[in-house]
């Protein structure tokens, strides 16, 4: 175990003792990595600025899920209200053979659709006899007997998007029901939702998941319509910023901009949501993908694909199987990266701290031509006689020479470089 996430380890006993204690105040550099003796490795004063985690308030919800951005597969983008247990069972099963649950993508999620139109004459939920004949409970067991994890779908409302019923009022018994059959998260969405504040919505179900007893991870989607990241670290283990996302790259651009206004209050417990993967669904190029996969693992973004895995091409799997770019989406910091330059052009340099005194630093190119992009030390946060050795997570090599001041890159049209930088490494610096 390291230092520094011993210190995290120490650090959550002393938040979960201390409810009083209301985050990162002091900031990401002087909690987890300044010595006491001033700025090492090369960081400049401003690096808590540019890294500003001040807003993020720990653990309120104290379920002790969502440590690190969920990870897993959701139905909708791809199948939308084309679901069964049968693609629920084939998709676990598929989650398994190609190895993309030992890289950490274990809940499985159903979207809407999974219910009847109506509720039963006890009032409760129940599974569309058609598409979920055997019940919600038998999907569980399947799926909890290949180490996986369930996840279900409702709504804030009179009914779920596509007209099934809400569990607003019902908030009691739908997750007595959801917790009987053994599910492991909640997807909660907002249509239908009789113009009532999601202030006054969303808590209602944390406290009835918490009042189960069975850890139930809590995933808000208010559509970020009442800026949720000002209210549910209390409520939720992650809440979505944005309306939806589709398989677009002017939607995963917009969404990614949108996120990022608020990075200061993610953190371990609550995490800001851009909604799920596109990857692979045919929309969008390979360089694009690779973009969109890239951002939303730095900006620590939960990463639940969203395509067919079933039948994934090889570019969809060398995207979402990046053994490199997953660890840093799941970093014990916990911190999210954000745009560092390039705010109003379209290239772009993205940056954020990770454990270790590491940085990740991503280099977007969103022009329409090649071109080659710059991380200045000044704007990452490092002083510029800081030598830093640099790894290359597309390529999985370290570049030979170590960088000072600045680094550069040629970046194809609508594609992202994503680099890990060490800084003050003796070995491969000159200073
Ligand atoms: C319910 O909340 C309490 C504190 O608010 C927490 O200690 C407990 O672990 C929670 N239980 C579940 C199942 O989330
Ligand atoms: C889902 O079903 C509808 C009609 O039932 C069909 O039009 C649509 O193409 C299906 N989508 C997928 C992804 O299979
Ligand atoms: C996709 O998202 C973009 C940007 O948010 C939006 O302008 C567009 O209308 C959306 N397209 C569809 C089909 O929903
Ligand atoms: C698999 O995906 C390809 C496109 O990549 C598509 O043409 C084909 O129909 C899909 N096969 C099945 C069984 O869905």
């Amino acid at each position: 175990m390291s230092i520094c996430s011993v210190y995290i380890v120490i650090l959550l006993i002393a938040c979960l003792s201390d409810a009083g204690i209301e985050g990162r105040k002091v900031g990401v550099l002087k909690k987890h990595e300044e010595p006491s003796s001033g700025l090492a490795f090369g960081f400049t004063k401003s690096f808590n600025t540019i890294y500003d985690t001040s807003r993020y308030g720990i653990f309120q919800l104290s379920n002790a899920l969502a440590l690190t951005p969920q990870m897993g597969w959701n139905s909708w983008n791809f199948f939308a209200c084309n679901v069964s247990e049968d693609l629920i069972r084939e998709t676990a099963d598929a989650l398994i053979s190609t190895g993309l649950a030992d890289l950490g993508y274990v809940y499985v999620n159903i979207d809407d659709c999974w219910s009847a139109a109506s509720r039963s004459s006890e009032g409760q939920l129940v599974p569309d006899p058609d598409t979920f004949p055997s019940g919600i409970t038998a999907l569980a067991d399947y799926v909890h007997a290949k180490g996986l994890k369930l996840g279900i779908y409702s709504d804030a409302g009179k009914f779920t998007c596509q007209v099934r019923p809400g569990s607003l009022f019902h908030e009691v018994d739908d997750s007595q029901l959801f917790a009987s059959w053994g599910v492991d998260y909640l997807k909660y969405d907002n249509c239908y939702n009789l113009g009532i504040d999601p202030k006054e919505r969303y808590p209602p179900m944390r406290d009835a998941l918490n009042a189960t007893g069975r850890s139930i991870f809590y995933s808000l989607c208010e559509w970020g319509v009442e800026d949720p990241a000002l209210w549910a670290r209390g409520v939720g283990n992650s809440w979505r910023t944005t309306d939806d996302i589709n398989d677009t790259w002017v939607s995963m651009t917009t969404i990614a901009d949108l996120n990022n206004k608020w990075a200061s209050y993610a953190g371990p417990g609550g995490w800001n949501d851009p909604d799920m993967l596109e990857v692979g669904n045919g929309g969008m190029t390979y360089e694009e993908y690779r973009s969109h996969f890239s951002i939303w693992a730095l900006m620590k973004a939960p990463l639940l694909i969203g395509c067919d895995v079933r039948n994934m091409t090889a570019e969809t799997f060398e995207i979402i199987s990046n053994k490199e770019v997953i660890a840093v989406n799941q970093d014990s910091l916990g911190v999210q990266g954000r745009k560092v330059a390039g705010e109003d052009g379209c290239l772009q340099v993205w940056a954020g701290p990770l454990s270790g005194n590491r940085l990740v630093v991503a280099l977007w190119n969103r022009c329409s031509k090649a071109a080659t992009i710059t991380a200045k030390w000044e704007d990452l946060g490092l002083e510029s006689s800081t030598g830093v050795s640099i790894r290359d997570l597309w390529q999985h090599k370290d570049l030979k020479e170590s960088a000072v001041t600045s680094f550069s890159a040629e970046v194809d049209s609508h594609g992202c470089h994503m680099y890990i930088f060490t800084p003050g490494m003796a070995a491969h610096s000159d200073i």
